[in-house]
């Protein structure tokens, strides 16, 4: 069989979650960092509509969609650029801006996908400490190599949920050499909006760029739909390298009527906010450390690996599926989507019996 390039050989595949339920048991995820309700009715019926039109290719240019996104956050629509999901849109920024002598800085606990987009363009990946689980601008620049080319940050982080300011986020463009591109990838950024901090103002200052994603507060994952801000000259070389027609003519219908929505959507991030202080209160009840999360999901810090490794094999015997996050380098964490307030509950009581074990 034909030989890979090398680089590629050497990589393992992205680990999305593995959720077997048990047999006769019916499978909770809470695994994915899902949204807890579908999308807008809105947006379901815009799909639908547009579905009629399937015998044509979707817009390529997305200008429906980039419309509404630059008139909602008072952005130029010149500069979006959306892709088939945003990781659509961090793998060709990897593959634009780093490779071989061109290296990736990432923090310690960064979102595993950055991983992946470098090994993908064949980039050195350089992981720069964190403090507390929570990225450090001063860890960061100190990691700073005379190859490095680009700097990832999710901020909220996943899987940490915690936040840094934006204050921080100045001092990281300040310090950081003007000709390496700060990728801020704000996935969960909606959750975190009523702090009125803005990322996307950075753009302007050269070489940075703002994602986000309708798979999260939009409630939209299915749809496969993500976006960023730009700089003009970075948009020209996103354009190149991108899949033509890559979202589907449906999802961008969808997801210019979610935007029409934005009731439902701050409704979706009130309920996650009030159900994730209920969970993180149960949790801290029972003994366990939550991270501050600004994001749909909590990280629990199970005390050590093993206890990690035996919670979640108890919960996934129920049929409920966490996230394990040896990846990320924090094994003795899970991760909790806030989903379902059944979900919830149903691995509040097992969490719940395993911690009253422990203590006998
Ligand atoms: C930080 C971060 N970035 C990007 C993504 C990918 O989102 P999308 O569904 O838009 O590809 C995720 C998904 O979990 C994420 O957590």
């Amino acid at each position: 069989m034909i030989e890979p390039l090398s680089h590629i050989r050497a990589m393992s595949p992205y680990a999305l979650s593995q959720m077997n339920a048990p047999d006769g048991k019916t499978l909770m995820s809470l695994s994915q960092n899902e949204s807890l309700r579908p999308p807008s009715p809105l947006a379901i019926a815009a799909a639908t509509h547009a579905l009629q039109n399937s015998a044509l290719y979707p817009d390529p240019d997305w200008r429906d969609l980039r419309l509404a996104l630059a008139q909602l956050h008072n952005i130029d629509a010149d500069g979006i650029v959306c892709g088939n999901g945003s990781l659509d849109l961090i793998g060709n920024l990897a593959r634009i801006y780093s490779g071989p002598a061109r290296a990736a800085l990432v923090p310690a606990h960064a979102y595993p996908f950055f991983k992946t987009a470098s090994q993908m363009a064949n980039a050195r990946i350089d992981c720069a400490e964190e403090t507390d689980a929570t990225v450090s601008v001063d860890h960061l620049l100190g990691a700073v190599q005379p190859d490095t080319a680009i700097v990832f940050v999710a901020n909220p982080g996943n899987p940490t949920g915690t936040r840094i300011p934006l204050s921080e986020l100045q001092r990281l463009r300040a310090g950081l050499p003007h000709s390496v591109l700060l990728v801020i990838d704000e996935a969960y950024g909606e959750f975190a909006d009523t702090l009125d901090e803005r990322a996307f103002d950075f753009v302007e200052s050269g070489n940075t760029v703002v994602l986000r994603t309708f798979s999260k507060a939009y409630g939209m994952a299915g749809f496969r739909v993500g976006w960023g801000l730009f700089p003009n000259g970075i948009a020209t070389q996103l354009n190149k390298v991108m899949n033509p027609n890559n979202i589907a003519a449906a999802s961008q219908a969808a997801a210019v009527a979610a935007l029409s929505d934005q009731d439902y959507m701050h409704e979706t991030c009130a309920l996650t906010a009030s159900l994730r202080q209920a969970v993180t209160r149960d949790l801290e009840g029972l003994g366990l450390r939550v991270y501050q999360s600004f994001t749909n999901f909590v990280l629990i810090d199970m005390g050590s690996v093993a206890a990690a490794e035996h919670m979640d094999r108890e919960l996934q015997r129920e049929g409920i599926f966490l996230r394990s996050q040896t990846g990320a380098g924090l094994a003795h964490c899970l991760r909790m989507t806030i989903g379902p307030q059944h979900i919830l509950d149903a691995s509040i009581a097992i969490v719940r019996e395993l911690q009253g074990e422990r203590q006998i």
